[in-house]
């Protein structure tokens, strides 16, 4: 009895305490549903309508998708919008030359004239979104062939998209949700004109580069200022001098009195893909195969840029952007296999698809339509994972930073193709032109040919390795029949004959370029090169993998709605698909590994511990170390430091960069900008023990602008709470 009754106690006790949700990206307008006393009984002070409502202002007014992969926010009524560093790369580098070398000393606008304009740069907003299920799927049956049924989804959704934006500026995205079993509608507002503000040096806004990058603890000022900027109506508009401060229907306060553990936190943005539902096969193709043999391709990228690199000051720079692409997933890939090993997901799946399988097979109806779900997944994934194998192993070849002088080559596909056609377009020819020549002069501005060189000797003999013998395209039989099998002799003769090699000797090739110069093009051996892996992907790879990924699609739609049919009780949350998503939880330290805890917060103590001159990646700016030692921290001071970073239990994924991380009042606390190694593998499976999202503290923020920054000025147009 009395143990009955303590253990009733007790369950209650664990019930309201563990009110505790982690895992999930849930959708705005579903909130009021689904999650919002579950939010506020973890401390959320705010109501469903104050985040996402389409009659009055709210948060959802203050997110912006930043460029084209990143999350961005408002920070005053004057259009002000802070991101990550890391988002805005490219339009800092955009605006560095040797003289302005803003990457490395920083830029600040110390008044609106000074900010910069970036032509392409553009920020999103939501107007609102609906779910057009039911619309879409108007005149779909059982019946239809997978062809039909396509034709008239895609027929439903233009039309539906045409009418939601008759008459207006908006831009309509229609996307699929939990794998084509719902869909909503989003209606967009896009503003052209948005300038940089400011950033911190590389030294602290990449402080810890990729040594640090994917962990925990870290100590990066990750994050960059711009303003976007409206015509006198407040409308998007191009750029133009005469346009003002865009003036935001919301903007979120900046707090000032920072986190603890425990505390709620929530990040609203935009994730860009998860895959939460995918059968055991799925992960044993990952994990099996994809990520180690795409790991292992990249480890000896980097083995050969890092020697580059460490050597020569000048290459160094030139393939700095580089090396941090190929690291950046090859960082996350090893992550994401440990933590699922650590995990046990793959058995973890299995057991649940054995207990799936039970609850179909009982019921006739369920064994008619999900049956042989599994059974089909297994045989399509068998032959699934060797051509995603050879797909994406051959853009690690000639696109994803691969072999430079290939890709180089096959920019130029284009331009013969433009001579061939029966019309000549003599505009487009001197339009293509134009941007060949442009990239060529960005193209040797980073380029190491001695890398490439042996970059490419290095590639070829890995695919060959790697990838069976029926996707090796009939470059190898070159290589056989007149270099005896020797890879490097080819790629000497490669890099002796190409006219890829120098600028000059291609600028001269696109200047005098006609149809006599296609045959020099066509007979180049770094276009060969390029060509004989695109001719393979074409005719060998592409088709198959497209049909592959239509019966995965149909597959996943299926077991995407039986899942929910098996765990009727269970809130579902969709797989990410870079649309506005609230994730939310709390701010907490974890256990990393045995023996190992880490603190939930970092503070300026750790980048002082880090400094070293002698490392490029923790060199800290004399000018902060000033600051501290003087401990002119102004209100930004708490126990004698200046707090830097925190982590907490929000799901989130790439694409969430830049995305605001707001308290329980709804007040901007910090900004995502990245997530702890240990938990990776959130986009497969998450694990509530070790996922952490970790975000820049908005103080650090400001110290930064006011201390050492002295743009102070940018602080009065913030609402800030004390
Ligand atoms: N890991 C973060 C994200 O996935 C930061 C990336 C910045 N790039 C880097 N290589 N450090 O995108
Ligand atoms: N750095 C990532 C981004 O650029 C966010 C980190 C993550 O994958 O969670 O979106």
């Amino acid at each position: 009895m009395y143990k009955k009754a303590l253990f009733l106690v007790i369950a209650i006790s664990l019930f309201l305490t563990k009110a505790r949700a982690d895992e999930g990206m849930w959708i705005p307008m579903l909130l009021k549903k689904y999650n919002i006393e579950e939010m506020q009984r973890l401390g959320f002070k705010l109501t469903a309508e104050d985040i996402y409502s389409v009659n009055r202002a709210c948060l959802k007014d203050a997110v912006v998708i930043f460029g084209r992969g990143c999350t961005g926010e408002l920070i005053s009524d004057q259009g002000l919008v802070i991101t990550n560093h890391h988002c805005g790369y490219g339009q800092i580098q955009y605006h560095s030359s040797v003289k302005h070398d803003y990457l490395t000393n920083g830029f600040w606008a110390m008044s609106q004239e000074e900010e910069l304009v970036n032509p392409g740069l553009t920020v999103t907003f939501l107007k609102r979104m609906e779910d057009v299920t039911t619309q879409v799927l108007e005149g779909v049956t059982d019946q239809m062939s997978l062809k039909e049924r396509d034709s008239v989804i895609v027929k439903n959704m233009t039309a539906i998209k045409k009418a939601a934006i008759k008459d207006t500026h908006y831009k309509a995205v229609l996307k699929p949700f939990f794998h084509n079993n719902q869909y909503f509608l989003f209606v967009n507002e896009v503003f052209k004109d948005v300038r940089l503000v400011g950033a911190p040096p590389s030294a602290i806004g990449k402080f810890g580069g990729d040594t640090d990058n994917w962990m925990w603890p870290r100590h990066t000022g990750d994050f960059s200022l711009f303003r976007i900027y409206a015509d006198k109506e407040n409308q998007p508009a191009e750029y133009s001098k005469d346009n003002v401060p865009y003036k935001p229907a919301m903007h979120f306060p900046v707090s000032l009195k920072g986190v603890k553990e425990g505390d709620f936190t929530m990040v609203f943005g935009y994730p860009g893909s998860t895959y939460e539902y995918v059968p055991s096969y799925h992960l044993e193709m990952l994990t099996e195969t994809i990520n180690p043999k795409l790991i292992d391709v990249r480890t000896e990228k980097l083995r050969i840029m890092n020697r580059y690199q460490e050597a020569d000051a000048k290459v160094r720079i030139q393939y700095a952007a580089k090396n941090a692409r190929v690291s950046n997933s090859w960082k996350r890939w090893i992550g994401e296999n440990k933590g699922l090993a650590k995990l046990n997901a793959i058995n973890k799946k299995k057991a649940f698809e054995q207990s799936f399988q039970q609850w179909v097979e009982v019921n006739n109806d369920l064994n008619k339509k999900y049956g042989d779900l599994l059974a089909d997944y297994k045989k399509l994934y068998q032959e699934y994972t060797t051509y995603r194998l050879a797909g994406d192993y051959t853009s690690e070849l000639i696109y994803r930073n691969g072999i430079e002088i290939a890709k180089l080559a096959g920019s130029f596909d284009a331009l013969a193709e433009l001579y061939k056609a029966e019309t000549k377009d003599e505009k487009a020819i001197a339009k293509l032109k134009e941007t060949l020549s442009k990239a060529a002069k960005l193209y040797f501005k980073d380029y190491h040919l001695p890398l490439d060189k042996e970059m490419t000797a290095m590639l070829l003999d890995r695919y060959r390795q790697n990838v069976p013998a029926d996707f090796h395209p009939n470059i190898y039989q070159t290589i056989d029949k007149k270099y005896k099998g020797n890879t490097e002799k080819y790629v000497d003769a490669v890099f002796k004959k190409s006219n890829f090699i120098n600028q000059q000797q291609l600028e001269a090739l696109i200047n005098n370029f006609n149809e006599k110069q296609i045959k020099i093009l066509e007979k180049d051996p770094a276009f060969l090169l390029f060509m004989s892996f695109k001719e393979l992907y074409k005719t060998t790879i592409y088709k198959q993998l497209k049909s592959f990924n239509q019966q995965l699609a149909e597959l996943n739609r299926l077991y995407m709605a039986a899942q929910m049919k098996f765990e009727k009780d269970k809130v579902f949350y969709p797989d990410a698909n870079f649309t506005l998503r609230v994730s939310y939880g709390q701010v907490k330290g974890y256990k990393a590994r045995d023996g190992v805890f880490y603190d939930n917060v970092t503070t300026l103590e750790g980048i002082i511990e880090k400094d070293n001159p002698d490392i490029y990646d923790y060199r800290v700016p004399e000018k902060l170390k000033e600051l501290y030692k003087k401990k002119d921290f102004g209100r930004y001071e708490v126990n004698g430091s200046v707090p830097v970073c925190f982590v907490a239990t929000n799901h989130t994924t790439g694409g969430n960069s830049g995305s605001p991380v707001l308290n329980a009042e709804g007040h901007l606390i910090g900004v995502n900008f990245d997530r702890a190694w240990e938990g990776v593998m959130s986009d497969l499976m998450y694990n509530p023990e070790q996922c952490r999202n970790i975000s820049l503290d908005i103080r650090y923020v400001l110290f930064l602008i006011d201390k050492f920054a002295g743009a102070g000025y940018l602080l009065d147009e913030m609402t800030v709470v004390e």
